[in-house]
């Protein structure tokens, strides 16, 4: 595949899908199957995801069978994310059997043979959301996937716990934990200054004057939701890996690559340490590789589980 003349978010995050469900560590899965509560239509589960995208952990949320009686809201900052996530929602119901309905605006219903789940979403900011609901200890589960390496974690974490019922879990996936390889190397030293300075690039963001994130997220993840009361039920890591199989990637990932490769252009393409001949051709280059169906891109990631002290 040649390199996109545009680069659309929305696909990425379509692109992404296969990626992440094979990344997604199973034995945190496992123990989530475990611990998440018997929902019964009278008693559904209270889901909240925050930075929801195109809704694809919905989608994984009802193949695992976690999702029967749910009440399940969904946010995210962009409204173009929650259109997509109604429009793709609607297309992945009608290859099952199950039926969907539009109640009101940016309200869904899924019913399936063994359950109703009830879906809104809310184009809104995270914070502007718990503001708006601050009292409020409503869910059972929070599902942040994706996410945590984009906010400022030391006041997010303990906004979450706040917000879950007592003994409420947190489901916090994908969360980047400070290795990026590209294979086959290109040249010794360039390779490692780019990926240093992409890293550099995420631990300095600044979002509405404080530090959000970081390349080293997922480690730091452990003594984040210790100190704001919540135990770790399992951890373990939920790596990408994309590479090509027999010069072929699986479904969109050969777009998602570009898309990666992209993300570091725009990162670091004014860059005053970098030498912009050499990074564009080093940028290019990558490119290439991509359509030979040549790199390899491996990105060290951790998925948690944790509960809220108190039982459910
Ligand atoms: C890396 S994407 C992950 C999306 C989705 N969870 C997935 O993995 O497919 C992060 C998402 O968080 C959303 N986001 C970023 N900051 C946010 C905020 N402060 N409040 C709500 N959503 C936010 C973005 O719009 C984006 O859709």
């Amino acid at each position: 595949m040649q390199p996109p003349k545009k680069y659309s978010f929305i696909r990425y995050l379509s692109s992404k899908k296969s990626v992440d469900d094979r990344a997604l560590n199973r034995h945190v899965l496992q123990k989530l199957r475990a611990v998440v509560p018997v929902a019964s239509v009278d008693n559904p589960l209270h889901v909240l995801e925050v930075g929801c995208g195109i809704g694809t952990m919905i989608e994984r949320m009802i193949d695992w069978d976690i999702l029967t009686y749910a009440n399940y809201v969904a946010i995210d900052v962009d409204p173009g994310n929650i259109i997509e996530s109604l429009h793709r929602l609607s297309r992945w119901v009608e290859k099952r059997d199950f039926k969907f309905s539009r109640s009101s605006g940016q309200s869904t219903l899924i019913k399936m043979a063994a359950g109703n789940v009830s879906i809104t979403f809310h184009p809104i900011d995270l914070y502007d959301f718990f503001e708006k609901n601050k009292d409020k200890q409503n869910w059972n589960l929070l599902i942040a996937h994706a996410f945590m390496d984009l906010v400022h974690m030391p006041a997010t974490i303990p906004c979450f716990c706040k917000r879950l019922k007592p003994g409420g879990l947190l489901y916090l996936t994908l969360n980047f934990d400070g290795v990026t390889s590209l294979l086959p190397v290109l040249h010794d030293h360039l390779d490692e200054k780019i990926i240093t300075l992409y890293h550099r690039s995420m631990d300095e963001r600044i979002i509405n004057g404080k530090q959000a994130g970081g390349s080293r997220t997922g480690r730091k993840l452990f003594a984040q939701l210790q100190s704001a009361g919540a135990k770790i039920l399992a951890a373990g890591s939920s790596d990408w890996i994309v590479y090509p199989a027999e010069g072929c990637y699986l479904q969109d990932e050969a777009y998602f690559l570009h898309y990666i490769i992209h993300t570091i252009y725009e990162e670091l393409n004014t860059h005053p340490s970098l030498d912009s001949k050499g990074f564009n051709a080093w940028i290019n280059k990558r490119h290439e590789q991509i359509e030979r169906g040549e790199l390899i891109y491996i990105a060290k990631q951790l998925d948690f589980l944790a509960q809220l002290t108190g039982s459910l």
